[in-house]
């Protein structure tokens, strides 16, 4: 069996190899964190500096672009995308309440991910679902008129 210290060197490794092949292309830096980013799930500072030091260009300039775009992230991904819609309609059907309900069942706050590492929380703008407002989805799952803890509960249980 592979040891993890084992596992992790053989992302680097695979990062290297990335790394040394797209690195003489015209602006490789998005495309290098987007691949780094599929390999590690994330990219935390390690990664960034390891980037740093392979492409020979300054950590903070790295650290720049990854927080500059947000389909880039610092912290481990959950396995699902907890979207929660902050649309007008939403939020004034009473999307800050449900994102405190969320939080209270999940034990995180928005940008988070669960311990158990099945779900991130983020906030959306309006997915098209106005007419059951205040709504969230959960990968391709929309649910929607979310009004009482139990149906949070309920709903976040089926993918648990
Ligand atoms: S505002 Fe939330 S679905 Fe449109």
């Amino acid at each position: 069996m592979t040891s993890a210290p084992q596992m992790h060197n053989d992302l680097y490794n695979q990062l290297k190899e990335v790394i040394a092949e797209k690195k003489n292309v015209r602006n490789p830096l998005i495309e290098i964190l987007r691949v780094a980013q599929d390999i590690f799930g994330y990219l935390p500072i390690e990664v960034q500096e390891f980037i740093a030091n392979e492409m020979n260009i300054p950590a903070s300039h790295i650290y720049g672009v990854v927080t500059f775009y947000n389909f880039f992230s610092m912290t481990p991904r959950g396995k699902y995308n907890l979207n929660v819609c902050i649309g007008t309609a939403c939020f004034v059907k009473g999307a800050p309440r449900l994102i405190q309900m969320l939080s209270d069942e999940l034990g995180i706050q928005m940008g988070e991910t669960t311990k158990d590492g099945l779900f991130t929380m983020t906030a959306v703008r309006c997915v098209g679902a106005c007419s059951l407002a205040p709504v969230f989805v959960i990968g391709e799952d929309t649910f929607g008129r979310i009004d009482s803890k139990d149906k949070v509960a309920e709903i976040i249980k089926r993918y648990q």
